[in-house]
């Protein structure tokens, strides 16, 4: 009989339980003592608040109805001309791979008109990710940020993640400052922090965009990795293809919000969500198909024996997961870069990097805008051929993939 290890799934241990219960914080205790402290010796306290008792419970899961038509890829140009409109004299770009990510260096995500933003939607839907150097926008207001981030769709709120005040829509990611005692507490019980996923697949109307704003960062490391599960999808053989565009899957965040329930986090929003997702999906902009098999979420398929379930996950595992021919990093080269990273959940996945933590560095202190897209859904071979469903628009699938990005 296979076994899948489904992500968290160690806290049905009572005994694991008390563990992390007990376990130093390496990451954020904002009852401790120290707290005060730790968010006055960070650059941006903004980004540091927890969130008030009073707001537990309150906000609900979000919906997008209509995400696929209104996404606005479908209305970017296909030669990318109002996204390069300001562009800087020290203009620069470089593909983090043929395939996948582009670092750009030279353009004002936060100067963009609403058609560099339709552009910059497409673009991200053709290379995955962008890397934006030399940003200003987390020097705006999160009021700011809110409002880039509401253009391209509703904006999510994650259950137990830190915000600003007053901004619930915007998540939080910070790891503290400190040196090589970091490392210990970090891997006292695993080798590996990370942790690949599409954002919030849990969610009935996943992510389309996330944009993660670096408030300070290590010099070097703490990168996010990327792998392109168009890809992983394109490299299956024809028969696999079919089986896998056949199966549902369960997603959840149970988990993960029951580890926030024992390190004493307010939930925002109070529910476990047990979601049905398909492992193939169609993008609504490109029409190219890919794999979403969002690594932490997923708990198994529906609608098979549970050994049958583990054996498909654990192929997935190995193919998706386990081939550097997919993936590239991101890095955000410390506080002074001003990195902005870009991408579309729903053909990457992502996972951050923990390997600074045995060196003396600053905290890694991220927002992220996350935008709800629209119900994953897979088309079917006579829709795609027509080409009406869900507003896609033709040729996108084949005059932009691959690189003919700029
Ligand atoms: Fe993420």
């Amino acid at each position: 009989m296979s076994n899948y290890y489904i992500y968290g799934s160690e806290l049905n241990d009572p005994i694991i339980r008390e563990l992390v219960k007990n376990a130093p914080d390496v990451e954020i205790n904002t009852e401790s003592p120290d707290w005060k402290e730790e968010v006055a010796s960070v650059k941006y306290p903004d980004y540091l608040h927890p969130t008030e008792p009073e707001d537990e419970g309150k906000y609900n899961a979000f919906t997008n109805p209509d995400g696929a038509k209104n996404d606005k890829g479908h209305l970017g140009d296909k030669t990318f001309k109002n996204l390069f409109a300001k562009k800087s004299p020290k203009f620069s770009t470089f593909d983090l791979s043929p395939n996948l990510g582009t670092e750009i260096d030279g353009i004002q995500l936060s100067e963009l008109d609403d058609a560099g933003k339709n552009d910059l939607a497409l673009f991200i839907e053709t290379r995955g990710l962008v890397v934006f150097r030399n940003q200003d926008l987390r020097d705006k207001s999160p009021q700011f940020s809110s409002d880039f981030g509401k253009y391209f769709g509703p904006l999510h709120v994650h259950p137990i993640s830190l915000s600003p005040k007053g901004h619930p829509e915007l998540l939080v990611t910070y790891r503290k400052a400190g040196d090589s005692s970091r490392y210990a507490k970090a891997f006292a019980g695993t080798h590996n922090l990370g942790a690949w996923h599409s954002d919030i697949s849990f969610e009935e109307y996943p992510a389309s965009f996330s944009f993660f704003v670096a408030l300070e960062a290590p010099p070097s490391g703490g990168d996010t990795v990327f792998l392109d599960t168009r890809e992983a999808y394109r490299r299956l053989s024809p028969p696999l293809q079919k089986f896998f565009e056949s199966l549902t899957v369960i997603h959840s965040n149970y988990y993960q919000n029951l580890r926030g329930l024992l390190k004493n986090k307010v939930p925002k929003v109070k529910a476990d969500y047990f979601t049905e997702h398909p492992l193939v999906r169609t993008h609504p902009v490109t029409g190219e198909k890919a794999l979403f098999y969002s690594r932490a979420f997923v708990q198994r398929i529906k609608g098979v024996k549970p050994h049958e379930s583990a054996a498909i996950l654990n192929l997935l595992n190995e193919h998706v997961l386990n081939n550097p021919e997919f993936q590239v990093r991101a890095t955000h080269r410390g506080t002074d870069s001003r990195t902005v990273i870009a991408w579309d959940n729903r053909l990457t996945l992502h996972t951050a990097t923990t390997d600074f933590l045995q060196h003396e560095t600053g905290p890694r202190h991220h927002y992220r805008i996350t935008v709800l897209g629209e119900k994953p859904y897979l088309e079917q071979e006579d829709e795609a051929k027509n080409g009406q469903s869900n507003g896609h628009s033709n040729g996108h699938a084949n005059g932009l993939s691959n690189g003919s990005s700029k």
